[in-house]
């Protein structure tokens, strides 16, 4: 069994099916990160190339090391260094790379659905790196199995997701996972900040966040999105730290094992609290690991890669 089709472009309108073979596949994919060459010869020949269109450190570098752990070759580009700065069209960009040779695009944009319409119009696989407001699916799938390392199965788990849920692709994607596979999901916000349609997705919405944490295994703490906000979605930073951060007072009424994830980058001291973004609970880190992980994962199931020649 594989991937249904030649792209990942989110989670919404993937099989339960497909996010467990992911997470089975990234598994042997940690393995080969713990050896002391990390590298199999698994892509060779195959060219991927990382078109960023917003700013990425975890993403687009992690992407960009699977690539080489796995021998593809890749390239990454910068749209402030490319002839999209004298006005090259998206599609005319794709068209450009894919008449290269290149077997897979990872792109982000600021605009929902780009990776949908370069899909439509490349006979290459694309994976959404993040796309506008609506998913990032790459996030979820490492969120998810960073909680299945800890907690063994996702189903029946209770997951609190806090903060600027509206802005948030990282939620959107982690809620239609999660959800799934069988997690309960509870969210909590300013009301500003928590799009209506969340009652519609299964999920239990607040507007105290001690009352989305109160008894969770698992807080995940979402990035204050202050580029894509218009002004008065909430009085200040320091008033949005006051009621909605994540400090150590609010994690004493999650479950004493739980543990916290954060996509990262944190503005800390505003969504979070640095004591707890470096405390014994802070799976923060391993979330970057493990990202690597599936995003070679990801490049191999679609990639074609069969799967005895993986950890090869
Ligand atoms: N979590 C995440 O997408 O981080 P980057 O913006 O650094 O890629």
């Amino acid at each position: 069994m594989g991937l249904r089709g030649k792209d990942v472009l989110g989670l919404e309108d993937m099989t339960v099916e497909e996010i467990e073979l992911i997470l089975q596949t990234a598994e042997s994919m940690r393995e080969i990160m713990t050896r002391m060459i990390k590298k199999v010869p698994t892509l060779r020949g195959k060219s991927i190339v990382n078109l960023f269109y917003e700013p990425s450190t975890r993403t687009r570098s992690s992407f960009e090391l699977a690539s080489k752990y796995m021998s593809a070759d890749s390239v990454n580009i910068a749209t402030s260094t490319s002839s999209v700065q004298k006005g090259e069209s998206l599609l005319d960009t794709a068209r450009t790379l894919q008449a290269m040779g290149i077997d897979l695009v990872v792109i982000r944009h600021q605009s929902s659905g780009v990776p949908h319409f370069l899909a439509r119009h490349l006979d290459a696989s694309v994976i959404n790196a993040g796309d506008g407001m609506h998913e990032h699916p790459t996030q979820a799938l490492l969120d998810m199995f960073t909680i299945k390392q800890h907690k063994g199965d996702l189903r029946g788990l209770r997951v609190a997701i806090i903060g600027d849920i509206l802005h948030s692709r990282v939620a959107r994607s982690n809620i239609w996972g999660l959800t799934k596979m069988g997690a309960q999901v509870a969210v909590a916000g300013p009301a500003t900040l928590l799009p209506p349609e969340m009652a519609d997705l299964g999920v239990a919405c607040y507007d105290r966040v001690e009352d989305a944490v109160a008894g969770a295994d698992v807080v995940n703490v979402l990035r204050l999105q202050l580029e894509r906000q218009r002004k008065g979605l909430f009085p200040t930073t320091r008033e949005y730290a006051h009621y909605w951060g994540v400090n150590r007072r609010v994690l004493s009424l999650a479950k004493p094992d739980h543990i916290l994830l954060h996509p990262g980058p944190m503005n800390r001291g505003v969504e979070i609290s640095t004591d707890v973004a470096d405390g014994n609970g802070s799976v923060i880190e391993e979330q970057v690991t493990n990202g690597v992980a599936v995003r070679m994962a990801l490049l191999y199931l679609l990639l074609g890669g069969k799967s005895d020649e993986a950890v090869n």
